[in-house]
Order: C-alpha cells, then structure tokens, then sequence
C-alpha cells in the first residue's frame, strides 16, 4: 500500500488541490482502492466529498456528518456518537472511513478540534501520543486489506500533524507555487524530509517524489523562479518535469454545485483534464513503476 503525502508549510499553494486531483486519478482512471485523509484542521479536502458540519461545542471549526452506517438503535454502536475522523488515532478509537459519490475513493474526513488538539500535545508527551499513531493507524491490517493506496492532505504547518504524515507516508510531493514566499516553504519541507530519512530504516525509505510547480502562469517571475530552482545544484534535480498551471476550472470544480465534479469526468479533449491527466500519470508512473 502506497502512502502519498502532499506536503508544504507555506499556506495557498496547492495541497488539497493537488491531493484532491490525484485521489480522483487513481481511483476514477485507475480503479485503485483510494483512502484519502485529511490532516488539516481546515477540513478543505472533506469538505470536497462530505458534508461537514458545524461543531457546535467550537462554532469556528467543522466536525463530519452522521456516517452512513451508523444506527442508533444498533446496541454495538451505543457507544459510538456516529461521527468519525481521522483525528480517532489519538483517542485510541475506531476510525471508520466514509463513501463518497466516487466508487473507489473513501475518505477519513478531518475533526477541526480534535486534530488542532493533537497539534498542542506537550513536546514531552508528542512522539508516542502523536508522531507514531497515523502510521500505526495505517500499518493495520484492516486497512491494508481496504486499500491499494492512501492520499494525504496536509496542514500548512511542519507541526507534530505534518511530522506524524512524514513517518507514515511512503512518498511525499511538494507543491508550490512559483513565487518568493511559497519556494521559501520547499527549503523547510526538504529539510523535515531529511531528518526523517535519516531516521528511517533502509528499508522503507520516504521517497520524495519531487517539486510540483502549481498555478503556473507564463509570466516573467513564474518562469524565472521555476527556471532558477531547476538550476540549483541542491534543488534542481527534485523539481519534477511536469506541472499545473493556473487555470479556474480547478478551482471551480471545488464548488458544492459543480458539474460535473471531477476534472477527470470533463471531456477527454479539455485542456485542464489533459492537463491533470500528464501531471497524475507522471507522478503515478514514479510511485507504481
Ligand atoms: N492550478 C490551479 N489553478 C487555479 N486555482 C488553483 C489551482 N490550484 C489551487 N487553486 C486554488 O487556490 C486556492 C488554494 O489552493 P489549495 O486550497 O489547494 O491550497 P492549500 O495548499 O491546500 O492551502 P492551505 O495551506 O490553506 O491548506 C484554492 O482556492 C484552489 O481552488
Ligand atoms: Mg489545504
């Protein structure tokens, strides 16, 4: 089972975009069985496939929906409240993937209370009640058998969330946007995937796919920053050979309304979709070759 993370501590660059388009790849062209995460307490990725709630007990935060096969009257769920997020890993409790409207894409839908509270876990106490617990969450055996491949959108934050994707993933991609502040967030995102290789066994290496340029535009300063990274003799070797531009479709799709909702059920001929279909290929061709 692979585990790509989508990774960038710079805000607005991209990561649940990009989470969202090869999620919808992998599953839709590829029929793999897809589990996205979301890790951020923004909740921007479920949002995509579920219908997040309010959390009443913190009103500025989203909490996700009744799960479909929860039952009141079902006495094996009378201690559960329905509602299951990712965030469950740090409370020692079950976490039940939702369906969505894509067959073979589930997702564990983000828990803004829940994950902001594992972000302010005690140093002293944050390697055993954070770090380790999402890769033990998805080293188990039940996942393992669900899935073929898990896709994890992150929070622009190198806090314990990010460094408890970092030891669970297999592969991690950096988004970014050619500009000054966001190429500032790669050189951190290199840094954490460094310390974490040297921790590793050989054995199981975090790979890091590459660079991906986002919201690329042909303006003098995106293309002098891209050009600029490329020849870095530290960086230029991870900066992949494909890229997003900015185009509003991928934008637009992330609307409750759109249709249709994926830019992977457009017309084969449409720019964005030829577009999605070359960058996600490209990168699943490097992960599954
Ligand atoms: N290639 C693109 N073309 C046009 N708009 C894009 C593109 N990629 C992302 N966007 C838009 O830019 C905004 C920021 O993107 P996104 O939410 O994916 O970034 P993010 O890194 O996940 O942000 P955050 O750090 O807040 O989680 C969104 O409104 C998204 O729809
Ligand atoms: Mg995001």
């Amino acid at each position: 089972m692979e585990i790509i993370a989508f990774v960038n501590n710079k805000g607005g660059v991209g990561k649940t975009t990009c989470s969202k388009l090869m999620a919808e790849y992998l599953s839709k062209t590829k029929n793999l069985k897809t589990l996205c995460i979301d890790f951020d307490p923004q909740c921007n990725f479920s949002h995509q496939y579920l219908q997040m709630e309010i959390d009443p007990a913190a009103p500025e935060g989203l909490i996700p929906p009744i799960h479909p096969d929860y039952d009141p009257h079902d006495p094996n769920d009378s201690d559960w409240d329905g509602r299951s997020s990712i965030a469950e890993i740090f409370y020692g409790q079950g976490v039940v993937p939702y369906p969505t409207y894509i067959q073979y894409l589930d997702i564990s839908p983000g828990h803004a209370e829940k994950l902001l509270s594992a972000e302010s876990v005690r140093r002293s106490e944050v390697v055993e009640k954070v770090h380790k617990q999402l890769a033990n969450f998805l080293n188990s055996p039940d996942v393992r058998a669900a899935y073929d491949v898990v896709v994890i959108d992150t929070a622009p934050s190198k806090g314990p969330l990010t460094i408890s994707v970092m030891k669970a993933s297999t592969h991690i991609i950096i988004p970014s946007v050619m500009e000054e502040q966001p190429v500032q967030g790669i050189y951190g995102m290199l840094q954490l995937w460094m310390q974490e290789s040297l921790a590793r066994e050989k054995s199981r290496p975090l790979q890091l796919v590459g660079i991906l340029p986002n919201m690329f535009k042909q303006t003098r300063l995106h293309r002098d920053i891209l050009t600029s990274l490329q020849d870095n003799s530290a960086i230029g070797k991870y900066v992949l050979p494909v890229k997003f531009s900015q185009r509003i479709v991928f934008a637009e799709v992330d609307a409750a309304d759109s249709n249709p909702r994926s830019i992977f059920d457009f017309q084969e001929q449409h720019v964005a979709k030829s577009e999605a279909m070359e960058v996600c290929s490209y990168i699943s061709e490097r992960i599954f070759a």
